[in-house]
């Protein structure tokens, strides 16, 4: 079984990517907390400041999850808090990528999946962080991904809003949720496995001919007016 390699498995859209995966891949997580599926092979590990685990073998794809979404005028964010941004949406996935670079090369094939969001594309008020950090990250997949062609893949998904733990200040109350909802062209928000069944395209063979690509999973959001 080809072993794929999850960062941030333990919640939200990276246990929904485990969990739709590993019917037919082995799954490596890697978070501070465990997962609530069962995985077999878990490390704890915080990627920014923690050493990270050496794994043995090819890896055919890896995942990185670990986000962030801070809303507020640019007025009252910080040089500080743009850095802390980028540090989790960018240089967490840079490290994992330098550190696991050579058990994807290992692979016959390798699929990258990032992500970045909505934000990026389209312009949104109080969206600065989350727009500036996830920028890097849409930069990042295509420079790696004309550098590692064409063994290794690298895409991202540029989710809109999705029902997870880091999305719960958002959808706080009903009525917060039925805003979100319209907002949309399909008049919902996103639930965790719309945005894991892109992932899991991604990274298998029948997306072989996708790289250097950002996928709008979001309802419509970047394009529909
Ligand atoms: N949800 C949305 O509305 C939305 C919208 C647009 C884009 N996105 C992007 O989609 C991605 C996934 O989002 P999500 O909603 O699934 O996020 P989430 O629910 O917060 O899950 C993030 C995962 O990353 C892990 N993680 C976070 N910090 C970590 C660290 N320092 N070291 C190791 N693991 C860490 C978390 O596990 P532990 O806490 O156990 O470490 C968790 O498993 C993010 O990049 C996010 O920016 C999400």
């Amino acid at each position: 079984m080809q072993k794929i390699l999850i960062v941030g498995a333990s919640k939200g859209i990276g246990a929904a990517i485990a969990s739709l995966a590993q019917t037919n891949c082995r799954i490596i997580s890697l978070s501070r907390s465990p997962p609530a599926d069962d995985i077999p092979e878990h490390y704890p590990c915080d990627v920014l400041n923690d050493p990270l685990p050496s794994i043995e073998g090819a890896l055919a794809g890896l995942v990185y999850c670990p986000g962030s979404i801070n809303l507020k005028p640019f007025s009252s964010m910080k040089s500080e808090d743009f850095r802390n941004d980028l540090e989790l949406n960018l240089i967490g996935a840079v490290r994992c990528l330098k550190h696991y670079q050579s058990n994807l090369q290992a692979a016959d094939s390798a699929s990258v999946v990032l992500f970045s969001s909505v934000a990026v594309q389209t312009g949104l008020a109080y969206h600065a962080l989350v727009s500036a950090s996830k920028g890097a990250v849409e930069g990042l997949t295509r420079a790696l991904a004309a550098e590692w062609a064409p063994k290794i893949r690298v895409n991202a998904i540029a989710p809109s809003l999705t029902n997870t733990g880091l999305a719960e200040r958002l959808l706080r109350d009903d009525s917060k949720k039925e805003a979100a909802a319209a907002r949309h062209a399909l008049k919902r928000i996103g639930e965790p496995e719309d945005i894991a069944q892109m992932a899991v395209f991604l990274l298998s063979d029948k997306a072989s001919w996708i790289t250097g690509q950002v996928l709008h999973v979001d309802g419509g959001m970047s394009v529909i007016k």
